[in-house]
């Protein structure tokens, strides 16, 4: 049985990757060689046993034969996830997204990322012979990726930085594994938060081929360098009223089944697309802003989710531009939305800043005061956060 197939005329990286699959269930199935064959049948017809599940196309083979043979081993066998070995440039991740490679692994990953990518792939691989369905099976992928809908009620409070920012901040432990969704169908400005020029939108990813196919839908994402993907607003306000609450939902299941983390930046209030969106939320990260509008907002916000049965699993509530000059307190505000603050961000100098030159702050890792609690707030999201003890983080929530 051979799971995992390489091919590449570099021994040292076939050395590599033996130590990373070693731990793993299947074989590897290498193939030294300098060229690709025609068509993956003189391949396949070498292995015997189960059927592959993760091709790899290793170094220094030529990048236009491996991109032609990707697409007819994507094509032929959808069921094979491949990852290609390159170097990461944004002509090469489009091409290789459209050829249907699934991950882009440097020439000079060491075994660990070699392994991280390659387990990504098997379980995409699994999923994928299940049809569009989410993954079984056990572990934080069972049920799909994390879907997290960061919500206000009222405007302007920091729902767009503080997605841009988790978005940006989960990309550095799970690169190419996060996709930022901004379903702000109107006035969405996640694109220019994280200073992209989309070529795609929601708009195209909610209609023909991409319906239909995640790896077509995944050729509309645009790339950040910060490793993540990003699905942007539409270009015109008008081609909101042609998305519906299905398409967002068909869509998110899409996603969740490809990523491991979808973050999806909302309009403010409790519109279509966001009830549709928290129906399979599993995260909502509540922004609030230190006016009494917002507070009361997010507990009649709550009230009416209770109601429908739509809240999110798990709640995150952070409080957004903390400052002691407005004559609330923390305790107010707690008993108030009748829930306790998970995290606290002062009103910070550098984040309008940051907003406007279009790089987050967990991208450039400025100094800034709300450093902290950005990092706390990804640090939620990390596989293993359940687990250790962190229930002082609300006593330690200060408002200064
Ligand atoms: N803690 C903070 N301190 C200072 N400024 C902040 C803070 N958080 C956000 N801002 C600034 O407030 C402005 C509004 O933030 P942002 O766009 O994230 O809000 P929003 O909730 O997404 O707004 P909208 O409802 O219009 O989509 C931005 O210029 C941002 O830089
Ligand atoms: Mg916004």
């Amino acid at each position: 049985m051979s799971r995992f197939i390489l091919i590449t005329p570099n021994a040292e990286y076939e050395r590599r990757v033996r130590i990373a699959t070693a731990p793993m269930r299947g074989t590897l199935h290498y193939f030294q060689a300098a060229y690709l064959p025609s068509g993956p049948d003189e391949v396949l017809s070498q292995l015997s046993g189960e059927p592959p599940e993760v091709l790899i196309l290793g170094p220094e083979l030529p990048i236009v034969d491996a991109l032609k043979f990707a697409s007819i081993v994507d094509l032929q066998f959808p069921e094979i996830s491949i990852l290609l070995v390159a170097e990461e440039d944004p002509a090469t991740t489009l091409q290789s997204m459209r050829s249907g490679v699934r991950d882009l692994v440097s020439p000079d990953a060491d075994t660990d990322t070699i392994r991280a990518a390659v387990e990504r792939a098997g379980l995409a691989a699994a999923g994928r012979r299940r049809g569009l369905g989410p993954t079984a099976g056990e572990g934080p992928m069972a049920d799909g990726g994390r879907i997290i809908a960061v919500m206000s009620p009222k405007g302007g409070v920091g729902k767009t930085t503080l997605a841009t920012n988790l978005a940006v901040g989960l990309g550095q432990t799970a690169p190419m594994s996060v996709v930022i969704v901004d379903l702000d169908l109107q006035f969405g400005d996640v694109a220019s938060g994280l200073l992209l020029q989309p070529e795609f939108t929601i708009t195209d990813a909610v209609a023909g081929a991409a319906t239909q196919d995640a790896m077509v839908l995944k050729t509309y994402l645009t790339m950040h360098p910060a490793n993540i993907y990003a699905l942007c607003a539409p270009n015109n306000p008008i081609e909101m009223d042609r998305i519906t609450g299905e398409h967002i939902s068909h869509l998110l299941t899409q996603l969740k089944s490809e990523f491991q983390y979808v973050v999806v930046d909302t309009a403010p209030g409790l519109g279509e697309h966001v009830l549709a969106v928290l129906e399979q939320a599993t995260d909502a990260v509540w922004v609030c802003g230190m006016d009494i509008p917002s507070i009361r907002g997010i507990r009649t916000g709550f009230q009416i989710l209770s109601e429908l049965e739509l809240m999110p699993a798990n709640r995150h509530i952070v409080l957004n531009m903390a400052d002691k000059k407005t004559g609330l307190t923390l305790q107010d505000i707690e008993a108030t939305i009748g829930a306790p603050v998970d995290i606290v961000l002062p009103r910070s100098r550098t984040l309008p800043f940051s907003t406007n030159k279009g790089i987050p702050l967990l991208q450039d890792g400025s100094r800034d005061a709300a450093l902290k609690g950005l990092r706390q707030l990804v640090d939620r999201f990390k596989p293993n956060w359940e687990a250790r003890p962190h229930k002082k983080l609300h006593r330690r929530a200060v408002v200064q």
